[in-house]
């Protein structure tokens, strides 16, 4: 049965109909069902109203009058989970934004990967280190990292896990980006110690002395900042790539307000490269639920599938509910990218265009370490807004990997990170990430390609 027939009887579960890849073996099938039960009882983590304010700023951003920008780790882990390590994530994403809104002089949607990021697809189903072969690693809401056929067996205990530390840290973040954490008038302290020294670290300092400056003129001026909620809080969504598709439907509850179904275990879940077939089972069951949804395109994208994929995910065209989050790496994005804008624009497709300049850009380096290069980072977001002001499109946002700590697991940068330092700090689970520094680094030379 094709996935346009069946959305007329679409269910929660009517996605296990079709054929799901990526999804694990889980050896204990009794016990799977009984925490997806447990699942399915709990409170949802976030609630449909917000996906759709969420959707509605990115129909803003698909219009250019704001800028999406999504980022954190590529995996959650239990092990990294602290109130510092959240509360660093949220900072360096917050100062991100700052920068961006005002060299921009644009509204920031700020969306983090984060709170939900548990489960990876990977494109082999087994890992060998020398004679040993074992399942891969697929995220900390199915196995762990450690190579031992115990740890890599998956638990389905862990998704409740992933759904319990999710909720702690979507508490952790509504209490920082509304309780006063994330004031404007605080914009100084989101600069981390480490941070204040490097010349990011004084550039953004700059920034943060101006935004004062203009905080004490609008009330010289009679404005009622003390009292205003703008100033002092933030909005902060969550995203994560909706993978495991047995926790998803778990978490779907339906709408009291409009009957519509949400996947109430994130705000704004997105489809991953490996598993965005359009008559697939990932692609099914986010074409049934209200919220903003992502999908990932690689260098093989083409504008046939975006269209069919449009088509099942998006049949009304409504603004802000598809984001295209390209991801083709830096030598292929210049080959490939005008056409596949052009076509997507040719079609009247109403989408946002978000460039993700990490995983194209992924590789082994000589000394063993999954590693990005700084440069090759930049090179593909060039290219991104280079080919929408060609095109005449909106260069909607960034979806990066990073994190708040002082980790050395990208090249180069204002640091100079090279292949000897990896070894250093690399922490990662998965891929690895861009450091606070080389973060904020970013986050300035985005500002310059969006004034351009
Ligand atoms: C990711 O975002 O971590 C990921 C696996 O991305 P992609 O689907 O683009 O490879
Ligand atoms: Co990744």
């Amino acid at each position: 049965m094709s996935t346009m027939r069946l959305a007329d009887t679409w269910t929660p579960e009517s996605w296990r109909r079709l054929h799901a890849t990526q999804q694990p073996d889980w050896p204990d099938a009794g016990g799977l069902e009984r925490v997806l039960l447990e699942l399915s009882a709990q409170p949802p983590l976030v609630f449909a109203g917000e996906a759709r304010l969420l959707r509605d700023a990115l129909a803003d951003v698909g219009n250019g009058e704001a800028f999406l920008l999504q980022g954190g780790d590529c995996a959650e882990t239990f092990a990294a989970f602290s109130a510092d390590a959240i509360r660093d994530k949220l900072k360096i994403l917050l100062q991100m934004a700052v920068v961006l809104t005002y060299a921009a002089q644009l509204p920031v949607v700020k969306v983090g990967r984060i709170a939900g990021q548990f489960a990876k697809p990977r494109s082999s189903p087994t890992e060998q280190r020398d004679e040993h072969v074992l399942p891969s690693y697929r995220g900390d809401a199915v196995n762990d990292l450690t190579f031992s056929p115990e740890a890599r067996e998956p638990d389905p205990d862990r998704l409740a896990r992933a759904y319990h530390q999710s909720a702690a840290t979507l508490n952790l973040l509504r209490a920082f980006t509304r309780g006063g954490f994330a004031d404007l008038e605080k914009v100084h302290l989101w600069n981390q110690e480490f941070v204040r020294d490097s010349r990011q670290g004084q550039r953004y300092a700059a920034v943060a002395d101006e935004i004062a400056r203009a905080l004490r003129f609008l009330r010289a001026c009679g404005v009622d900042v003390a009292n205003d909620p703008t100033f002092h809080t933030v909005d902060f969504w969550t995203s994560h790539e909706a993978l495991l598709l047995t926790y998803e439907e778990a978490l779907t509850r339906r709408d009291s307000l409009t009957g519509e179904w949400y996947d109430c275990s994130t705000h704004m879940p997105w489809i991953g490269e490996r598993t965005r077939d359009p008559d697939g089972a990932h692609v099914h069951f986010l074409s049934g639920v209200g919220n903003p949804v992502g999908v990932k395109l690689g260098p093989t994208a083409a504008v046939d599938e975006v269209v069919a994929l449009a088509e099942r995910l998006n049949p009304t065209n409504e603004p802000g509910r598809l984001t295209l989050i390209v991801r083709m790496g830096a030598a292929v994005a210049p080959e490939r990218l005008p056409e596949l804008v052009r076509g997507v624009d040719r079609s009247g497709l109403s989408v946002v265009w978000s460039c993700d300049p990490m995983h194209g850009n992924t590789f082994t380096s000589e000394t063993g370490y999954k590693t990005r290069r700084f440069t090759d980072v930049l090179d593909e977001l060039r290219t991104f807004f280079g080919v929408h002001a060609q095109e005449g499109t909106v260069p909607g946002g960034v979806h990066f990997e990073l994190t708040g700590e002082d980790v050395t697991e990208c090249l180069g940068g204002a640091q100079e990170i090279v292949d000897a330092h990896l070894s250093h700090r690399y922490e990662t689970a998965c891929d690895p990430r861009l450091n606070n520094k080389q973060s904020l680094e970013l986050a300035f030379l985005v500002a310059e390609m969006l004034r351009s």
